[in-house]
């Protein structure tokens, strides 16, 4: 069994680290009062992951890479058909159609952060760009918060696990450990993007300290805007 690295170490502390935050998020504003603190740092902790994965999508290893795995959709329906070669073959990476949950994944939290920074509660809580909009606009960007990215977040989270769940069910393909180890089993691969040889990934430490760096600028940028006067 010949196992080859996909995922590389940052990728994967990424994804963990965000859905820890998405859950603290969610909890947190349940609970309301003063853990709506929490609820920003959270939030706050998230968007720099968000555009720290951004980045990461120009720079970090090949199968992190956009232009790697992104697929148009004669891609994905050929892959939904079979007609690609993936009944047989197992994609490295993201297949067609996990690239177009990765971007709807990435989308809405990107839209959930941004949206929270400019909510209000009508009691306590504020988000740090409130200042700078009107009641009215506030009280608008509040509602998509709430009502709009607040429940797609659920569907598309939903999705997401609904797809890990059929991939170990019904197509005997256990995603997850991957997203764990960083390894996947390549007996029948084929890479997510150019369908070239079959190759590991570059998960140095040299490329663990570019994305050290890389987060340390998101999360920079982000608290210069949430501390912006
Ligand atoms: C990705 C991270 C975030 C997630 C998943 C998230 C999720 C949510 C959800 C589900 C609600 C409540 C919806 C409801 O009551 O039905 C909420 C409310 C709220 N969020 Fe966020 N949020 C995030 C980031 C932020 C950020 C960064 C801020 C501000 C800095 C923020 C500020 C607020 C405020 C002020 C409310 C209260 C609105 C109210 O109760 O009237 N959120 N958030
Ligand atoms: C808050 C909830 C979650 C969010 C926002 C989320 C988001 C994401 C994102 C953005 C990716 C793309 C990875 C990348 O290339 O950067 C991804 C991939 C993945 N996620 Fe999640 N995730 C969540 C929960 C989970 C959970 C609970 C599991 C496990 C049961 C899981 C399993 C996976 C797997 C296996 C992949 C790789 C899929 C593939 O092989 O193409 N995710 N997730």
């Amino acid at each position: 069994m010949k196992k080859i690295r996909v995922w590389d170490l940052p990728l994967r502390l990424f994804h963990w680290t965000l859905v820890i935050l998405i859950a603290v998020s969610i909890v947190s504003q349940k609970i309301g009062g003063n853990a709506m603190s929490l609820h920003f740092y959270a939030g706050y902790a998230a968007l720099s992951l968000v555009l720290f994965r951004i980045v990461w999508g120009f720079i970090g290893p090949r199968t992190a890479r956009f232009s790697d795995f992104v697929a148009g959709p004669t891609r994905v329906i050929a892959y939904l058909r079979g007609t690609d070669g993936s009944a047989v073959r197992t994609y490295l990476g993201h297949n067609p159609l996990g690239s177009w949950s990765v971007l709807a994944l990435l989308t809405i939290v990107l839209s959930q952060a941004l949206s929270g920074l400019f909510a209000n509660d009508d009691i306590a809580s504020e988000g740090p760009m409130v200042k700078f909009v009107s009641k009215e606009l506030s009280d608008r960007i509040t509602w998509f918060h709430k009502d709009v990215s607040g429940n797609l977040i659920y569907f598309f989270i939903g999705l997401h696990l609904a797809a890990v769940a059929w991939y170990f069910f019904r197509k005997r393909q256990n995603l997850v450990l991957p997203m764990f180890t960083g390894d996947q089993v390549a007996d029948h691969a084929v890479e997510g993007g150019s369908h070239a040889a079959v190759s590991a990934i570059n998960d140095s430490w040299r490329v663990r300290l570019l994305a050290a760096a890389t987060l340390t600028f998101c999360g920079g940028f982000v608290y210069w805007v949430v501390h912006l006067k």
